[in-house]
């Protein structure tokens, strides 16, 4: 369900983030991604790629002898990330369709995770425990997402109503929690007038 519901946006995903965030989503995704330690010959997870706004500065932070793996349910959604990859000649990138609740990575396989907008979507704390498993001992770990209300993306009109109701913030990051208890150098910031959280830290099992 969750990967027609993206197929079906896929051809203008990209243009409605970059016009709900007005152009600034750029921005933070530099942040985020600057955030990410990784040595060269890292392998790094990014989970929930959509169609790949992240993976040119992914490529470029790992170098020539890293490697990005990208991984997403939706096909359309790659397919838009396999065209972004081949138009900018990233060589260092792969693209996998699969489930972030079932990586299909081995135990303690990768140094890097990074995952932007994919904990408000699906049940984080699943997801989470599964990014533990793949994760190496000391992997650095990026998690961004907005912290509006669920699924206002699919129904705009729905969240504004509990925007309405609730307040501005959702004040329950997703697994945020867990995250705190695993990740050591755990840091947690706003962004766009505080409607993008960024956490990062170092996994330690
Ligand atoms: C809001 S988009 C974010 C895409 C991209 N990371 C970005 O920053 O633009 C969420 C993405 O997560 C993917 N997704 C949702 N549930 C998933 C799951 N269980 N496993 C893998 N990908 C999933 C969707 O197909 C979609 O491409």
């Amino acid at each position: 369900m969750i990967a027609s519901f993206y197929d079906r946006r896929a051809g203008y995903y990209d243009a409605v983030v970059h016009l709900l965030s007005l152009g600034m989503d750029f921005r933070y995704r530099k942040i985020a991604v600057e955030r990410l330690r990784i040595h060269s010959g890292d392998l790094v997870l990014d989970l929930g790629c959509g169609t790949g706004l992240d993976l040119p500065l992914l490529s470029r932070k790992v170098g020539a002898n890293g490697k990005v793996v990208g991984l997403d349910l939706s096909i359309k959604m790659l397919h838009r990330a396999r065209q972004r990859v081949c138009s900018g000649k990233y060589s260092n990138i792969r693209l996998f369709q699969g489930d972030a609740l079932e990586i299909p990575l081995r135990d303690e396989s990768v140094e890097a995770v990074f995952c932007n907008y994919l904990l408000s979507t699906v049940s984080a704390v699943k997801v989470i425990e599964e990014v533990f498993r793949v994760a190496k001992p000391g992997a650095s770990m990026v998690f961004a997402d907005d912290r509006l209300p669920s699924g206002w993306f699919a129904s705009p009109l729905r969240a504004l109503g509990e925007l309405l109701k609730n307040g501005y913030f959702n004040s329950s990051l997703p697994g945020v929690e867990l995250l705190r208890r695993r990740l050591s150098d755990l840091s947690l910031t706003n962004h766009h007038g505080g409607s993008i959280f960024i956490l990062s830290g170092t996994f330690q099992p």
